[in-house]
């Protein structure tokens, strides 16, 4: 099978084309477009959805094309085209959803709606062939879940975060710190030269059996060091990234801990920890993980950077997965602001 997919519910305009061969994949990438909006969005210090939206309509004709031209294949090639339809900044998701569908209608093609966290979740499948069931931590920067992956279409959530998400509290770091944006990798490499034992913050959760996530609180106390210290040098800035970083990496392997407890009482040994989403490109966070897998046995798969931020890949292949099943969307699908696994 091989599918176009098309992802725009954030601050990505993305398309690709994927070909599902087996089951339970690997699949093969034939091409992956990204284009990001980090320079329209950086002067805000975040992402601002009419911008999004406006630049996805200008960007999307031009990466469809070059996606679809990248892998050498025209519509007429095509098994199927897939889009995010939610959960996202809507004004951005319409315009995917609307390409994707005018594309499949044009090319008498079959179209998927497909959730853009279902679209993580599959991921270690496209990339690993990872078998079902699996254990993911889906740590982005609107998303912090532990899910038992247990089929396509067949999710259950064992924890979430009851505040900020991982990645939110990454970039929310960052701003007050002034590094810019996104914050994630500017808190990663700032942390490298930093002392991760000059500021103890807390771990919030640690040793909470059941697998969810509180990160408000160690925000607010890095935001209280930060003004306790100022003016910031950049060494202090450096310290508190570090310092930072090393409690996020506790309460994470912690949290995925607990949540590999729960998947083995509820459904039995999974097969993989499975790490997705844009803070799974965090080099800290993926050696602990990678730790935590070791101690239990389990193989941790990390998709490559390339694709642990949203990618159009990602949607053509949960696309193909979807499309193998039979399971199509009609054009009258309304695209969904909130869409919960
Ligand atoms: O999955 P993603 O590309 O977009 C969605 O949020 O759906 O994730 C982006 C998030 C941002 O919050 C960004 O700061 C974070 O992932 N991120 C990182 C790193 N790279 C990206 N967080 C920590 N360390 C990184 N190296
Ligand atoms: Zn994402």
């Amino acid at each position: 099978m091989l599918v176009l997919g098309i992802e725009t519910t954030c601050d990505e305009t993305a398309a690709a084309v994927v070909r599902l061969t087996a089951p339970e994949g690997p699949g093969e990438i034939l091409s992956n477009v990204v284009r990001a909006q980090v320079e329209e969005h950086a002067a805000y210090g975040g992402v601002v959805p009419e911008i999004a939206a406006r630049a996805h309509v200008e960007a999307l004709d031009g990466v469809v094309a070059k996606a679809l031209a990248d892998a050498g294949v025209a519509i007429a090639d095509l098994d199927g085209v897939a889009a995010a339809g939610g959960p996202g900044l809507i004004g951005g998701v319409i315009v995917g959803v609307t390409a994707a569908k005018a594309l499949a209608l044009a090319g008498d093609k079959p179209f998927a709606a497909v959730n853009h966290l279902e679209a993580h979740a599959l991921t270690a499948r496209l990339t690993d062939g990872v078998a079902f069931p699996y254990l993911l931590l889906l740590a982005s920067g609107g998303h912090t879940q532990l899910l038992a992956v247990r089929g396509v279409g067949d999710y259950v959530r064992l924890g979430t975060t009851l505040d900020d998400a991982l990645g939110e509290a990454f970039d929310k770091v960052a701003k007050m710190l002034g590094l810019g944006y996104p914050g994630g990798p500017q808190v990663e490499r700032r942390a490298q030269n930093g002392d991760a034992a000059r500021f103890a913050f807390p771990r919030p959760m640690f040793g909470r059996a059941e697998p969810n996530f509180s990160l408000s609180g160690l925000k607010t106390s890095v935001r209280l060091e930060a003004e306790r210290v100022a003016p910031l040098t950049e060494r202090d800035v450096d310290d508190l990234c570090a310092s930072f970083q090393a409690a996020v990496v506790d309460v994470v392997a912690n949290r995925a801990q607990a949540g590999l407890r729960l998947f083995e009482a509820r459904f039995g040994r999974p097969s993989a920890l499975v790490v997705a989403g844009g803070v799974a490109a965090n080099g800290p966070i993926r050696r602990a993980l990678v730790e935590l897998g070791a101690a239990y046995g389990l193989p941790v798969v990390a998709p490559p950077l390339s694709l642990c931020g949203d990618n159009g890949a990602m949607i053509a292949w949960a696309g193909a997965e979807r499309l193998r099943l039979g399971l199509a969307d009609g054009l009258d699908f309304a695209p969904r602001p909130r869409w919960p696994l």
